[in-house]
This record gives C-alpha cells, sequence and structure tokens, in this order.
C-alpha cells in the first residue's frame, strides 16, 4: 500500500536494471495520414493469448496496519499494495500482461503521453457485500465506456473480458483493501496511455494499460453536503466534434481555471453550459447533472441529453433507471439556465444534483452567474435525490435485490 510514498520502500527494486533512457529510441515512425478505419482496427478481440504473470509484493502490510490506514482513506491518496500493467504494440496486440506490487513508473521524457495527451481512464468501484464478499459496480459498462473513449483518442481497444480479468485478478490479491465502512470502497483506476518515445503526432504505436485501486471515502471531504455552483460562461468544457464524451484527462485539466474561477466566486463547483450559446447545462465538474420537477407521485427527473459534449455517466445511467423503478418519469432532454432559475422561482424544480461514480449523489443547494444567483429548494438535499441515493448504495453494498445485474461478484476473500 502507499499513501503517496511507500513506506516499504520497495520500489527501489523498480529503478534498478533500466535501460538508460539514451539508449531507448522511439521507434521509427513515418509521420502521415492515418484513417479512421485504421484507428478501429486496433481493436483485438482475442485474450486468449493474454498471459498474466504474477509477481506478488514481498512484504504486506499486516492487518493492523491495514485496519489504521482505511479508517480514514480520503480519497484517492491511499493505493493498495498491487496494479496490473499490460503492454500493447502494432505487431503484437495486447501482451505482458502481469500483476506485480504498487509502485511508480519510469517514463521516459520523450514518451509521447506527456506532450500529447494521448490517454483515458476509467473510474469505478469495488464493494464490500454484507455477506463479507466483494462485488464491482457495473464493470461491462465501464469497459465499454473505455473501448469508446479509447477509439476517440485513437488509442487500442481493450477487449472488455481482459479489463474485467484485470480487476478480478487485482481483487483476488488486494481483496482485503476494500473497506467495509458505509460510505468507503476500493475506487478502481483503470488507465491506458501512449508509450511509444517520440515527439512526432501521430496515434502511439505502443501503449501501455494500467489498473490501479484506491481505498477510498467521500470524493467531497463534507460528504453528500450540498455544494453551491458557479455557472461557467467564459470556460467551455467540450465543443461538438471534441472530446467531450471521453474520459480523458485533457478534459478535466481543460476545466481546473473554471474551478478555480467557480472558487474565486465562492463556489464549490463549476457548472458547464454549451459552448456555442453559453444557454444550455451540460455538467457539474466532472459530474453530471439531474433536475427533479414536481413532488409526490408526480415527480419528473430530467437530465442532460447525451449530445456528444457531455460524458455518459453509467451513474447517471442507473439512476434513470432506477427512478423509473421507483415509479417516477425520467427524461433525458434539455434545460436553459433561465429555466433552471425560473423552476426553482416558481418552485416547479424542487431538487437538483450532481451524479457520478467517486460522489455518487451530491445534491445542489445554490447557484451563482453573472447574471444572478438562486437557491434550490431550501438549499438542503431533496428528498428524492436521497431516496435515490440510498437506492443505489444499498443495491452497491449487497443489501437490496439488483433487479439489473448491475454487481459483478468476485472471488470472496476470507
Ligand atoms: C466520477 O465520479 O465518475 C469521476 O470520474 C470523478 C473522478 C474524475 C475523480
Amino acid at each position: 500500500m502507499s499513501r503517496c510514498r511507500s513506506p516499504f520502500r520497495r520500489w527501489a527494486s523498480f529503478t534498478k536494471a533500466r535501460t538508460p533512457s539514451f539508449l531507448s529510441r522511439g521507434r521509427a515512425h513515418k509521420p502521415g495520414l492515418t484513417s479512421v478505419s485504421d484507428y478501429s482496427s486496433r481493436v483485438s478481440t482475442d485474450t486468449s493469448a493474454v498471459d498474466f504473470k504474477t509477481t506478488p509484493a514481498a512484504e504486506r502490510a499486516s492487518a493492523a496496519t491495514r485496519d489504521r490506514l482505511l479508517a480514514n482513506p480520503g480519497f484517492g491518496q491511499l493505493f493498495s499494495e498491487h496494479m496490473v500493467r499490460m503492454s500493447w504494440d502494432r505487431e503484437r496486440g495486447w501482451h505482458d500482461a502481469e500483476l506485480r506490487p504498487y509502485g511508480p513508473l519510469q517514463l521516459d521524457p520523450g514518451v509521447s503521453v506527456l506532450h500529447y495527451a494521448q490517454a483515458v481512464f476509467e473510474g469505478l468501484k469495488a464493494y464490500r457485500q454484507q455477506d463479507g464478499g466483494i462485488a464491482v459496480f457495473r464493470p461491462d459498462a465501464h469497459a465499454a465506456r473505455f473501448r469508446r473513449s479509447a477509439r476517440r483518442l485513437a488509442l487500442p481497444e481493450l477487449p472488455d473480458a481482459l479489463f474485467i480479468e484485470s480487476i478480478e485478478r487485482l481483487l483476488s490479491i488486494d481483496g482485503e483493501w476494500v473497506p467495509s465502512a458505509p460510505e468507503h470502497s476500493l475506487y478502481l483506476r483503470p488507465f491506458m496511455y501512449a508509450s511509444e518515445v517520440s515527439l512526432s503526432v501521430h496515434p502511439s504505436t505502443e501503449v501501455t494499460f494500467l489498473l490501479i485501486a484506491s481505498p477510498s471515502g467521500s470524493y467531497f471531504p463534507s460528504g453528500v453536503k450540498p455544494v453551491t455552483v458557479w455557472l461557467s460562461e467564459d470556460f467551455s468544457r467540450a465543443a461538438p466534434g471534441g472530446t467531450g464524451e471521453a474520459k480523458t484527462g485533457g478534459n478535466y485539466a481543460g476545466g481546473l481555471l473554471a474551478q478555480a474561477q467557480a472558487a474565486e466566486q465562492g463556489c464549490d463547483q463549476v457548472v458547464w453550459l454549451d459552448s456555442k450559446e453559453h444557454r444550455w447545462v451540460e455538467e457539474m465538474g466532472g459530474m453530471n447533472l439531474c433536475f427533479v420537477y414536481g413532488a409526490g407521485r408526480n415527480v419528473r427527473l430530467l437530465t442532460p441529453a447525451l449530445t456528444g459534449t457531455l460524458l455518459p455517466g453509467v451513474t447517471r445511467d442507473a439512476l434513470l433507471k432506477l427512478t423509473a423503478d421507483l415509479g417516477f418519469k425520467a427524461e433525458e432532454g434539455r434545460i436553459s439556465t433561465d429555466e433552471w432559475r425560473a423552476g426553482c422561482e416558481d418552485g416547479s424544480l424542487t431538487e437538483v444534483f450532481a451524479c457520478g461514480t467517486a460522489a455518487v449523489i451530491t445534491p445542489v443547494g445554490a447557484v451563482k452567474s453573472a447574471h444572478g444567483s438562486w437557491a434550490v429548494g431550501d438549499g438542503k438535499p431533496g428528498q428524492i435525490s436521497m431516496r435515490l441515493r440510498q437506492s443505489l448504495v444499498d443495491i452497491q453494498r449487497g443489501s437490496a435485490p439488483d433487479p439489473h445485474g448491475w454487481m459483478h461478484r468476485v472471488a470472496r476473500i476470507v
């Protein structure tokens, strides 16, 4: 395990016996046009040839150390003891899969991802179940999105079976790092990057896949406390034809300045609007948004439709289905900032929340913009938002039936 730096110092073993960087040359690449069909032919569905090598960590944390670290894991600060690593190149496809001790990477400064950001990632969670077992929430949906993101970034698609096998292998050795406290889980972070050493701009001919795991508590330190949001009219997260629907780091990097602007305005989060009219609501920070109209039996949930500029959230999709399961209307559509304000002012729009894997559901309590500010409902977490949150969390923890077959059980660790 490591909290930024591993106390075990076993990383030293990774840094030995490396090829000196001056000897590691990028493979010759002839720059030129690569057609879209070339990119999609980079999908290999043959997983039979990929053998996993396992190298367990020489030193493991004691149960007492693990319990102490898991008591207050924070978010994304603590890492489990192993990781999965796999390579891809044009000739061999996916190869050299291994489960190995968690540790730093040695990167040549000329590696393409450091310059041109050709990389994608996913975020999903493994939950400790009521019966002590472990289950992962919708790994198939995350595997599919990972492939779609890879395709958009001209990276090779990792077959779903390999994505899921990587998770199963990591959990089979690091399953003890899945916390059992109610709001805690093991956040799984698969990612893939251009590892060819080259400064020429082209789809990388060498790619590395990694899967790491981070025992995590609430994403927002304040838990499910409502957030105040800033409507960003100066910056755009995504434009039609861009990379908005791919889970790629550049979308997040490009949002940091707007997030800083939101903080300057005294807000917790930025809300993204469409890039053309700065009028239609798209997302909040790295999360999707949902709007709840009405009350009682007449509740209707609206979430911005997937126009190509929004991230197709797996939690968003689950909540659309759970809303319908609860007997309410669930719709994808569009909402403008004026409609948001008017709905809050006339009381028809009763609740707003953001949703995503990391924070599940976060209520939005107030809105600020260059044109004015308003409250959402009474500014407190709404009933429907909290009911949906509880329904989802109950399924994830195995304390409620799983009618949609979302939970993927992995081998029980005792
Ligand atoms: C999520 O909530 O789904 C996310 O991806 C958030 C992550 C970028 C920390």
